[in-house]
């Protein structure tokens, strides 16, 4: 394990796309074994197959994180397979901007579900094997939305601000473990999170937005492996990240 990544087996959820799906091809490239979760099933075996054809070990598990014994199941079915979980990575987000006076409640249910619930169903699954290995590494996606409050972003920078407050607690908590605690916010990475907003006012922006900073995807990944290739006793704790033209 000279570069401390190879080898290691590595939970994603939200693998199908975006962040995680290129996560996932860098971790893979580097020796890793990689278990991918999230729910379009055709997307992740397609990644599978992608993977485990270029001589990797890559293993899916359809997951949808709102449902806590579904994400146990995809930890269970790592540990099962692989013998062990180095790193949960809790990375399925959405995204679904408007003004609350538009009153989108389902959106912002969703958005609760996913982006704090998930996170920390995420956290349930890994932890128990992580204090029983005496070692691990859980890593957990905000966003620059954990650091600001925008108009019609107020329930998605809430839940971004509340994975924020759940990892510096989660770190607080166990030390006592040996496990390391990271949480990576990206600023605008061009993926299809946008795609999901309802709110035609809001989509325009955002889409304007993005179209004008958008970095590629593989610099979220790097990012994952600048903090897994640390030696043990060093632990990233957090890391906030922007295209180098975004102001906000
Ligand atoms: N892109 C950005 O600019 C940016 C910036 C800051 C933070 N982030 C955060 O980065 C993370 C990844 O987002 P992305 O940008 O890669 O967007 P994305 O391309 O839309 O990917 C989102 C991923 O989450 C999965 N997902 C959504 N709901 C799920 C559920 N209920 N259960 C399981 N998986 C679910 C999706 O897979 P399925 O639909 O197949 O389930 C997909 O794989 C999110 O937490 C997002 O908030 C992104």
């Amino acid at each position: 394990m000279s570069n401390n990544i190879e080898g290691k087996v590595v939970v994603i959820t939200g693998a199908s796309s975006g962040l995680g799906e290129a996560t996932a091809r860098l971790l893979s490239a580097e020796g890793t074994i990689v278990v991918l979760g999230a729910r379009r099933a055709d997307r992740l075996q397609a990644l599978t197959n992608e993977l485990t054809g270029k001589g990797g070990k890559a293993f899916a598990v359809v997951t949808d994180v709102t449902h806590c014994d579904q994400v146990k199941k995809l930890v269970d079915a790592a540990v099962e397979k692989f013998g062990r979980i180095d790193v949960m990575i809790n990375n399925a987000g959405l995204m679904q901007q408007s003004p609350l006076e538009r009153l989108k409640v389902d959106e912002w249910d969703n958005m609760i579900n996913i982006n704090i619930k998930g996170v920390l169903y995420g956290i349930a699954a890994a932890l128990p094997y992580m204090k029983k290995q005496k070692a691990g590494h859980i890593i957990n996606v905000s966003s620059v939305a954990g650091h600001k409050v925008t108009p019609a972003g107020t329930v998605y920078c809430a839940t971004k601000h509340a994975v924020r407050v759940i990892s510096e607690g989660l770190r607080q908590e166990v030390k006592a473990y040996n496990i390391r605690t990271t949480v990576i916010s990206p600023g605008a990475v061009a993926t299809e999170l946008p795609s999901h907003i309802t709110d035609r006012d809001s989509a325009a922006g955002i889409q304007k937005f993005y179209e004008g900073f958008a970095i590629p995807a593989d610099s979220f990944a790097r990012a994952v492996v600048f903090a897994m290739s640390q030696p043990d006793d060093v632990d990233i704790n957090e890391i906030l990240f922007r295209p180098t033209r975004q102001e906000l």
